[in-house]
């Protein structure tokens, strides 16, 4: 049996890699499920803090998992143990801002990665660092989303990550750029091209993982809400499971290109997080107030990158979540 009351973090963190250790020797995925199930509720019954709601993603977002056909045990034992023991996140305040504009913006290296509709690379460039590279030339020409403009989706992924930071979501910083390459047909001449430079992740996709958002909603209902919000202001009409990812023991959400719809009308494709109503804490009505308290700078920023009347559209999605106190998924039904 597992300990019930615990007073301080080290504790925490100790019931859920007990938790862990007892699931380790189950010998079947049942058996280790209902143990780390035990660990959740220790720690759900333990002290009020920040980290605890930490420890409990990790522990909840392993609860989640679903055996595949495919896998064997041990593989998903790994993976659990990943999940619970990694650390949580602390990206520097560096990695947040724009590195990619200062530096030297010729790709060294590219692969093809994601089979998606677009054309995605994952990049290391001359500075050594690596980054994902979505090209508007690999964008498809066509419209695939009613109200979204095509060959937009790299400006959209900008305005994405400048909101995510003024809400405090974490994502991968994303800027719209020009990069360089050497032309693999004519060696001495170089290509430019526009697109995304997106920081690399490292993580694994929630359908790679079979997490569903009810897990999240279940084991981190504070990641949920934020996730929430963040769809529901950016108006992401694509969060489906391959795009939002589990690493470094947190929820990270990743592909904003068909984000900022230009009128908010009936559009079914994929919301995750954005599919079903609900009220709104204090905390994230703050975060609203403050996006209304800087208008002029956020416009200044988004016009360029994605237009007058899909920033209008955002002020119409945050105005009515600040006037009804919730979030609901009138926008796009
Ligand atoms: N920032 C990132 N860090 C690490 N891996 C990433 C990142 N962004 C994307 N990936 C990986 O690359 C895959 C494809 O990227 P992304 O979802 O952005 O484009 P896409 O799949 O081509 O677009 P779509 O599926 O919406 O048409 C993702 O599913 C993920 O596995
Ligand atoms: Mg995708």
């Amino acid at each position: 049996m597992l300990e019930t009351t615990v007073t301080n973090n080290e504790n925490i963190s100790a019931l859920a890699r007990k938790a862990y250790d007892q699931a380790k020797k189950a010998k079947t995925w049942e058996g280790a499920r209902s143990q780390l199930r035990e660990g959740f509720d220790a720690i759900r019954d333990s002290s009020e803090s920040s980290d605890r709601e930490k420890a409990l993603a990790n522990l909840g977002i392993v609860c989640g998992h679903k055996a595949s056909g495919s896998e064997t045990a041990a593989n998903i034992r790994y993976r659990f143990m990943k999940t619970i023991i990694s650390p949580p996140p602390s990206f520097s305040d560096a990695e947040h801002q724009s590195s990619y504009s200062n530096s030297d913006l010729t790709i060294a290296h590219k692969e093809k990665i994601g089979n998606g509709v677009c054309h995605t690379y994952k990049v290391t460039l001359k500075s050594g660092e690596t980054a994902v590279w979505k090209p508007v030339k690999g964008e498809p020409a066509d419209r695939k989303r009613k109200y979204i403009p095509p060959k937009t989706g790299a400006q959209r992924e900008e305005a994405a990550s400048y909101l995510a930071e003024w809400i405090g979501v974490w994502a991968p910083k994303a800027v719209y750029v020009t990069t360089k390459e050497k032309n693999s047909l004519i060696p001495w001449k170089e290509t430019q091209q526009k697109g995304a430079l997106i920081q690399w992740i490292e993580g694994k996709t929630a359908s790679s993982l079979s997490v569903k958002p009810s897990d999240i909603r279940e084991y981190y209902p504070q990641k949920y809400e934020e996730l929430s919000l963040f769809d529901n202001i950016i108006g992401n009409t694509d969060r489906h499971d391959g795009n939002w990812m589990i690493g470094n023991g947190d929820v990270i959400p990743i592909d904003h290109g068909y984000a900022f719809p230009e009128q908010n009308l009936k559009q079914s494709k994929n919301y995750d997080f954005a599919d079903q109503a609900f009220t709104l804490s204090e905390q994230s009505k703050t975060k609203l107030e403050n996006l209304m308290k800087h208008k002029a700078e956020i416009e200044q920023k988004l016009i360029p990158l994605i237009g007058g009347a899909a920033v209008s559209a955002m002020w119409e999605r945050v105005n009515k979540m600040i006037e009804t106190g919730a979030a609901s998924p009138w926008w796009h039904t």
